[in-house]
């Protein structure tokens, strides 16, 4: 599979579903929405280190398709969190080699976060030391559905599903995938992509989640020993930095 315009050799693809805020917020007597404030600042921490970590693609779960079954008032503090993000950050993401994707429908998004997202998209576009991309109005199940239909063979399947979430070619596949807040479950995340990827659950909440949690992940991502159905080792294991 053609990897061209993802420029990660050595480096993984980490995937984050970042859970807990809500419960971040409640443990403090505070509503959802401080939680969420708190988890984009989380999020901020996060990118920050990630290249230090020997991670190349960073896939994080923003906003699912489920969640809007959410209340309105959460679903809109959400969307104006990731617009702030995205009109105060882009500087930053430019300055620091980060291009920046969204994956997931767009149709349903409110038009000023659709139109931040492109220009971020566009100004960051080239970026070579981290991609990042934020899943936003994100189904796994409906993209694998939207590629299928003329699929056949696992590499057109590929190239199908990147083509449903916007992308030029398939993204690597992902290597570490880390779940917070105790909770052991995909949720419709990158049902595809983390075929072989080693899951990670840990308990502690988004928001309280850090450079030292990332890097304990990928230490442990490292110990692993990934076989991918065969008896030895990969010998090209993708995430050895070099
Ligand atoms: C994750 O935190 C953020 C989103 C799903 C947008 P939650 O809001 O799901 O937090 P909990 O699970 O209620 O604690
Ligand atoms: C998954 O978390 C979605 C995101 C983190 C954006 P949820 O909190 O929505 O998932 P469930 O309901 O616990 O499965
Ligand atoms: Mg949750």
């Amino acid at each position: 599979m053609t990897q061209s315009t993802w420029q990660i050799p050595g480096r993984i693809h980490a995937a984050i579903i970042m859970d807990g805020n809500g419960r971040w917020a409640q443990a403090r007597g505070l509503p959802r929405t401080a939680g969420h404030r708190a988890g984009a600042r989380a999020f901020e921490r996060v990118v920050e280190c990630a290249p230090g970590e020997g991670i190349g693609v960073l896939t994080v779960y923003a906003f699912s398709q489920d969640n809007w079954k959410r209340p309105g008032d959460e679903v809109r503090a959400l969307f104006r969190l990731m617009e702030d993000f995205l009109c105060r950050e882009v500087d930053r993401c430019v300055a620091n080699g980060i291009a920046l994707r969204a994956i997931g429908r767009r149709d349903r998004l409110p038009e000023s976060v659709v139109r931040v997202l492109a220009a971020a998209e566009e100004r960051t576009r080239g970026g070579g030391k981290l991609t990042l991309r934020i899943a936003v109005d994100y189904s796994s199940r409906d993209a694998i559905a939207a590629a299928a239909g003329v699929a056949c063979t696992q590499d057109t399947f590929s190239r199908r599903l990147a083509a449903a979430y916007g992308e030029p070619d398939p993204p690597p596949d992902v290597d570490l995938l880390i779940r917070t807040a105790g909770e052991q479950r995909l949720s419709d995340f990158l049902l595809w992509e983390a075929a072989y990827a080693e899951l990670c659950f840990t308990p502690v909440l988004w928001p309280d989640f850090g450079a030292d949690d990332l890097r304990e992940a990928v230490t442990e991502y490292r110990r692993r020993r990934r076989t991918f159905g065969g008896l030895t080792a990969s010998v090209s294991l993708p995430g050895r930095v070099a």
